[in-house]
């Protein structure tokens, strides 16, 4: 046999696997419509585990196992899921990048409030504060936040550091989202600021960033704000990917999500 004809039976075996993985997926969103009808939650950790008992032996079986019920934990949570993801946190807390990872895993649209604000505008976040001040910001930051609300859920919203100084905006976004407050260890994020982040680059993207003590002197102002709006806090130095299975899991033991 030449690898052609090797990599042809391959090609053949995938297309056959694929179809079956089809399959399996739509029974996955039959349970899942059974669960949603039921109240129960999406992850059932016990089954879990006794399906991943029975391939301890072979690491790779294991593995394949478990990434198969992740994706279909990710079709179930997409299906239940009837309200936004909502990211709020400081600068440098890592909301972007969770909400990029949130969306690919759930396969939902992630709306970035600071980029669709420099979109409307065709304008920098800098720019806009020099031409309209802090409050021109703001007004612009609501006007965005209004506008995603507005769209049918789910989607991920991930926001500016500052949505948290109106009211209205957080009574909008609780009105169809869940809101997970990233709360890193401050002095992490002024590390990355000194020494990971181009810290000139970080400073000149956040015009309330001029000073050196800027940073913990805002978080101390505004942690009893993300706190007060939380319905969940993801505490600890966490890497994205990592925060971004917690709230995951997170909306996965929710009956109603
Ligand atoms: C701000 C945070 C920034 C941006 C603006 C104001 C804030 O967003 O909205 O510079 O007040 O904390 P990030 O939190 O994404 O950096």
């Amino acid at each position: 046999m030449n690898i052609h004809e090797l990599r042809a039976d391959i090609d053949k075996i995938d297309n056959e696997m694929l179809a079956l993985f089809q399959a399996r997926m739509e029974l996955s969103k039959k349970v899942a419509a059974y669960k949603i009808a039921h109240g129960s939650v999406i992850l059932d950790a016990k089954r879990e585990r006794q399906i991943i008992g029975k391939y301890d032996e072979d690491a790779y079986f294991k593995r394949f196992i478990q990434e198969i019920m992740e994706i279909s934990r990710c079709i179930q949570t997409k299906i239940a899921l009837n309200n936004n993801i909502v990211l709020i946190g400081m600068m440098g807390s890592g909301k972007t990048s969770v909400g990029r990872i949130l969306s690919d895993l759930l396969d939902i649209e992630c709306v970035d409030t600071d980029k669709a604000v420099e979109k409307a505008q065709k304008l920098s976040i800098p720019s806009i504060f020099s031409r309209y001040g802090e409050k021109g910001f703001r007004s612009l930051e609501s006007a965005q936040i209004a506008s995603a609300v507005a769209k049918k859920p789910p989607r991920v919203i991930s926001t500016g550091g500052g949505v948290i100084l109106n009211e209205k905006n957080m009574l909008l976004l609780r009105s169809n989202g869940l809101v997970f407050f990233l709360n890193r260890p401050i002095e992490a994020i002024q590390y990355d600021l000194e020494n990971v982040f181009s810290k000139r680059k970080f400073r000149l993207k956040r015009p309330l960033l001029a000073k050196k003590n800027d940073l913990i002197r805002i978080y101390q102002e505004r942690l009893p704000l993300y706190k007060k709006y939380a319905d969940y806090e993801i505490k600890g130095n966490f890497r994205s990917i990592d925060a971004a299975q917690r709230i995951l899991k997170e909306l996965q033991l929710r009956g109603k999500l």
